[in-house]
């Protein structure tokens, strides 16, 4: 356990050092790293709660980052300052200098980034994260550049279940004729068609709305996001399905970036694998706490799908790898399947 943690500090550290290093390579000119003793100001827009993986790590990026003197770090969570697809335009503009979307949500720029999205892919958590870590994580977060982005780290959330409003989901069959909201791109909307459902795109902060007036049966996330949207008051059924992934990537500008002194670069870095390292043991532990509580609450009727059961959902879904495996990469697939 000790031993696989530092090995995957020191993955993290060596990535966050190649980023930082072929960022700051044709950097911004001197004149423009002047200090001029104002301190330099970062605002960091996401869309979930603050008590999230992704709220609590962007609080901490913010708590080390700040004890350099030489940053002010402002945190709009809750899709406060932008939504979904408005935070992307906005970090492209430099309206903000942090995002953390889930990395479907980058399918726009590169449709690869729907990897994660594909079902029953990784064996487990520590398979996906060692994906990230390695080559073909670090290749995959380096194609943001080309788009004026740049990627600083992998922020994992974990595994997506699924909750409807109307009946028990036991099998492929159970789903059909249901229609389920989709965060973006043409897999989740394939993976759905593959069980005979529909589905819609839809932000994040429409979805509670959506399903209390049952625009869309259903969804699919993760605990910790099930609990703290409050959709247990909306939703009768969950089933933990496992099937797919959601996990985030940090992005900033990459003018913004060059903005910075190398030293300044050095510190963000330094704070970002702080911050980084914190999600990760943060995810599990949030997400097992938000588990409990759904099952506690008694709000919905929690089905978990047998070995069988996830056979015949993993077979009713694999159409969707043989339309979309050109489309992300088959190289990219192997490796997130071999990963282990
Ligand atoms: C979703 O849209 O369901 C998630 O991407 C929200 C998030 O950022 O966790």
């Amino acid at each position: 356990m000790t031993k696989c943690l530092v090995k995957r500090t020191l993955f993290f550290l060596l990535g966050a050092i190649m980023v930082a290093t072929a960022a700051g390579c044709g950097g911004a000119s001197d004149t423009k790293k002047a200090d001029t003793g104002k301190k330099i100001s970062v605002k960091f827009s996401h869309v979930v709660a603050e008590g999230t993986p992704k709220g609590q790590a962007a609080l901490k990026f913010k708590e080390i980052l700040e004890k350099s003197g030489q940053f002010e770090v402002q945190i709009f969570p809750s899709s406060q300052l932008y939504g979904d697809k408005e935070e992307l335009e906005a970090l492209k503009a430099n309206n903000v200098q942090l995002i953390a979307p889930s990395v479907t949500k980058l399918v726009g720029f590169v449709p690869a980034f729907q990897l994660v999205d594909m079902p029953f892919l990784f064996k487990s958590d520590q398979a996906a994260y060692n994906f990230y870590d390695g080559p073909k994580g670090q290749q995959l977060m380096n194609t943001l550049k080309s788009h004026g982005m740049l990627g600083l780290g992998w922020w994992p959330n974990g595994s997506k279940h699924l909750t409807n409003s109307k009946r028990p989901l036991k099998t492929p069959a159970d789903v059909k004729g249901m229609k389920f909201r989709t965060q973006s791109g043409g897999v989740l909307d394939e993976q759905f068609k593959a069980l005979g459902a529909g589905s819609q795109t839809m932000a994040f902060g429409e979805v509670y709305q959506a399903l209390n007036s049952k625009a869309v049966d259903g969804q699919e996330n993760t605990f910790n996001n099930i609990d703290t949207q409050k959709y247990s008051e909306v939703q009768k059924y969950m089933t933990i399905s496992s099937h797919g992934r959601l996990d985030y990537v940090v992005i900033t500008n990459t003018k913004f970036w060059e903005s910075l002194t190398p030293d300044q670069q050095k510190i963000f870095t330094a704070a970002m694998t702080e911050a980084s390292l914190f999600e990760r043991k943060l995810a599990d532990d949030l997400n097992n706490k938000s588990f409990e509580k759904l099952k506690s609450s008694g709000k919905m009727e929690i089905y978990t799908l047998t070995d069988a059961d996830r056979t015949a959902f993993e077979k009713a879904m694999e159409p969707v790898y043989a339309k979309y495996a050109d489309v992300i990469g088959k190289d990219y697939i192997e490796a997130a399947r071999n990963s282990k």
